[in-house]
C-alpha cells in the first residue's frame, strides 16, 4: 500500500445490496444490523470499502432510490444509532463506508414534493420540473421514463405536468434553482459529518436538462418490438446537459471541505472513453466516474483489449481509472460469461489498472437467478418486463434455509444452488470462485505494482487472450487470460522468463519460460516476471 495515497485509489469497493445482504430481525429483508454481523466475513475477504445502496427513508417503490427523507434511515433497515454503529465497527476492521445518495429525484412523498404539487404559489413549486401541457393536453415534449412510458405526470389539482426520469412516484429535483442545489449540500455534509468515506451519486449527470425542454431526437439504431424502450430516443436533451459539470464541481466543493472523499459518480452507461475522461473535469469533478464499459462490450478479448488501452490512455494525469463489471441493475457476471469465464473475469477485475468494485455474491459465482414475473418486484420488470430482481436474491451464506440469510421468508427467493454454492462451502474449498477471489485481493494488495503500475497491453497474435504488463519501477508483472475453451499457446520470447504467483486454475505455481507458454481453456495467469536488470 501506499500510504500517502487516497483509499479510493488503492482499494477495493465492495457494493452491498442491503435488502438482501443479511437480515437479523426476521422480516426478510437485509439490513444494517445484518451487515454488521457480517463485518469480519468482509474484512476477511480483503476488501477496503462498502458501498452500501440507498438506505435513506424511503416508500421503496425503486428500494430506496425514492429517498422521502435524506436525514435518516428507513427503520426496515435500522436507525441512525445502527448506522453509526456500523461506521465504528467497520473502522475497527479498516472497512470505509460510502452511502448511496439519490439526487436527482426524491419520493412523491418527501414533504419538499408534497408542498410542491399543493400549488403553482407554493415557495417548493420551483423545486421540482414543472410544465404546461402542450394545446392538445398532452406532455410538455417526448421525453420517456426509464421505467416505462412519458416522463410527465399529469398533476389534475394544479393542471401541470411533472418530469420524473424514472416512476412517477420519482419526480425530478429542479438543479437550476440555487436552493435545491443548497439542500443538497446540506445533505451532502450531513453524511460525510457522520464519518462516511465517500458517496456514491446516482445518475450524476442526468441532473440538468435542456432548458426550452426540446424533444429527444429518435435513436436511429431503435427497432421497434425489439429494442429495449428504454432507448427509444436519444437521451440529448432530457439529461446529461453540458451545465451539469458546473453543478458537479460545485458539489464536489463540499466534498472537499471533508478532506479526500470521493465522488463516485454513475453517470450514463457509454463505452466513450471521450465522455468518460470529461468527467474528471480537471481533477475538480468526479473522482471516480463509473465506468460500465465491461457491462455493455461483448466479451471478446480484441474489444476488450482495444477498449482498455483507449480507455487508461484516456484518464486525465493524476485521475483513477476504475472497473465494474456488475452491480444491482444488470445480470450477473456468472450469467453472462458462464463460470469459468467469470474466473477469468475476477482475475481482470483485480489486475486492471484502477479500482475495482465487486458486487456481492459475484465472489460465490452466483448466477443471475430466474425470478417468474409474479414475483416480479423490480418497477422495471413490472412497468417494462426487464426485471433486476435475477440480480438482487439474497446472499448465500450457508446451507441452512433460506441460505443463512433471514430466519423468515425472503422478500426475494433464495436461488436455488444455495445449498452447494454458500460463502461456507467455499471457505473450505481451495478451488472455489472464493477462494480466488480471496486470493487475487491478496494478491493486490500486497503488490505495488499491481495497485499503481502502468498499464500496457501486447501483441500476442493469438486470438482469444488478453495479454498485458504492469509496469512499477521497474518491477514487472504479466497478466494473460485465455477467454476461449480450448488450450492456447503463447510465445512472447522478449518478456524472458519469470514465475506464475496466481492461476484461475488452482494448481499452478511454477516458473515459466514466456516463450512458450501454455493457458488451459478458460485459464488466466499472473506472472511475476521480477525487476529489469
Ligand atoms: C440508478 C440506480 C437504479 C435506480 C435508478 C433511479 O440507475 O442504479 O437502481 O433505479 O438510478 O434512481
Amino acid at each position: 500500500m501506499n500510504p500517502s495515497a487516497p483509499w479510493w485509489k488503492n482499494g477495493i469497493i465492495y457494493q452491498v445490496y442491503p435488502r438482501s445482504f443479511q437480515d437479523s430481525n426476521g422480516d426478510g429483508v437485509g439490513d444494517l444490523q445484518g451487515i454488521i454481523q457480517r463485518l469480519d466475513y468482509l474484512a476477511w475477504l480483503g476488501i477496503d470499502a462498502i458501498w452500501i445502496s440507498p438506505i435513506m427513508r424511503s416508500p421503496m417503490v425503486d428500494f430506496g432510490y425514492d429517498v422521502s427523507d435524506y436525514y435518516d434511515i428507513d427503520p426496515l433497515f435500522g436507525t441512525l444509532a445502527d448506522f453509526d454503529q456500523l461506521v465504528t465497527e467497520a473502522a475497527v476492521r479498516q472497512i470505509k463506508i460510502v452511502i448511496d445518495l439519490v439526487p436527482n429525484h426524491t419520493s412523491d412523498q418527501h414533504p419538499w414534493f408534497v408542498e410542491s404539487r399543493a400549488s403553482r404559489e407554493n415557495p417548493r413549486r420551483a423545486w421540482y420540473m414543472w410544465a404546461d401541457a402542450k394545446p392538445d393536453g398532452s406532455p410538455p415534449n417526448n421525453w420517456l421514463a426509464y421505467f416505462g412510458g412519458s416522463a410527465w405526470t399529469w398533476d389534475a389539482m394544479t393542471e401541470q405536468y411533472y418530469l420524473h426520469l424514472f416512476t412517477p412516484e420519482q419526480p425530478d429535483l429542479n438543479y437550476r434553482n440555487p436552493l435545491v442545489v443548497e439542500a443538497m449540500k446540506g445533505v451532502i455534509r450531513f453524511w460525510l459529518g457522520r464519518g462516511v468515506a465517500g458517496i456514491r451519486v446516482d445518475v450524476i449527470d442526468r441532473l440538468l436538462k435542456d432548458l426550452e425542454l426540446r424533444d429527444d431526437p429518435p435513436d436511429p439504431s431503435y427497432v421497434e418490438g425489439v429494442s429495449n424502450p428504454q432507448f427509444k430516443y436519444l437521451r440529448v436533451n432530457s439529461e446529461q446537459h453540458p451545465d451539469v459539470y458546473g453543478l458537479i464541481r460545485e458539489l464536489r466543493k463540499t466534498f472537499d471541505e471533508f478532506g479526500d472523499r470521493p465522488i463516485i459518480g454513475e453517470i450514463a452507461y457509454t463505452t466513450d472513453v471521450a465522455k468518460m475522461a470529461r468527467c474528471y473535469d480537471d481533477m475538480q469533478g468526479m473522482q471516480l466516474p463509473y465506468n460500465f464499459a465491461m457491462l455493455m462490450l461483448p466479451w471478446d478479448a480484441a474489444v476488450l483489449r482495444d477498449f482498455i488501452d483507449r480507455y487508461d490512455a484516456a484518464v486525465p494525469p493524476g485521475g483513477q481509472p476504475n472497473y465494474v463489471f456488475s452491480n444491482h441493475d444488470q445480470p450477473r457476471i456468472a450469467t453472462r460469461y458462464g463460470e469459468a469465464q467469470a474466473r477469468v473475469v475476477a482475475m481482470l477485475l483485480l489486475t486492471l489498472r484502477g479500482t475495482p468494485t465487486i458486487y456481492y455474491g459475484d465472489e460465490l459465482g452466483m448466477p443471475e437467478a430466474d425470478i417468474s414475473p409474479e414475483l416480479f418486484q423490480d418497477p422495471q420488470g413490472i412497468n417494462i418486463g426487464i426485471t433486476r430482481d435475477g440480480c438482487r436474491t439474497p446472499m448465500q451464506w450457508d446451507m441452512t434455509p433460506n441460505a443463512g440469510f433471514t430466519n423468515g421468508t425472503p422478500w426475494l427467493p433464495t436461488s436455488p444452488d444455495y445449498l452447494t454454492r454458500n460463502v461456507e462451502a467455499q471457505t473450505n474449498d481451495p478451488a472455489s470462485m472464493l477462494a480466488l477471489y480471496r486470493r487475487l485481493i491478496a494478491l493486490r494488495r500486497a503488490t505495488p505494482t499491481l495497485l499503481y503500475g502502468s498499464y500496457r497491453s501486447l501483441d500476442t497474435g493469438v486470438a482469444d487472450t488478453l495479454v498485458y504488463l504492469r509496469v512499477l519501477g521497474g518491477v514487472r508483472m504479466c497478466v494473460a487470460l485465455n477467454l476461449s475453451e480450448r488450450m492456447v499457446s503463447l510465445a512472447l520470447r522478449d518478456l524472458g522468463s519469470g514465475r506464475i504467483v496466481a492461476s484461475t486454475h488452482l494448481d499452478r505455481t511454477e516458473p515459466v519460460d514466456l516463450g512458450a507458454l501454455y493457458l488451459r481453456e478458460n485459464e488466466g495467469v499472473v506472472i511475476d516476471l521480477g525487476a529489469l536488470a
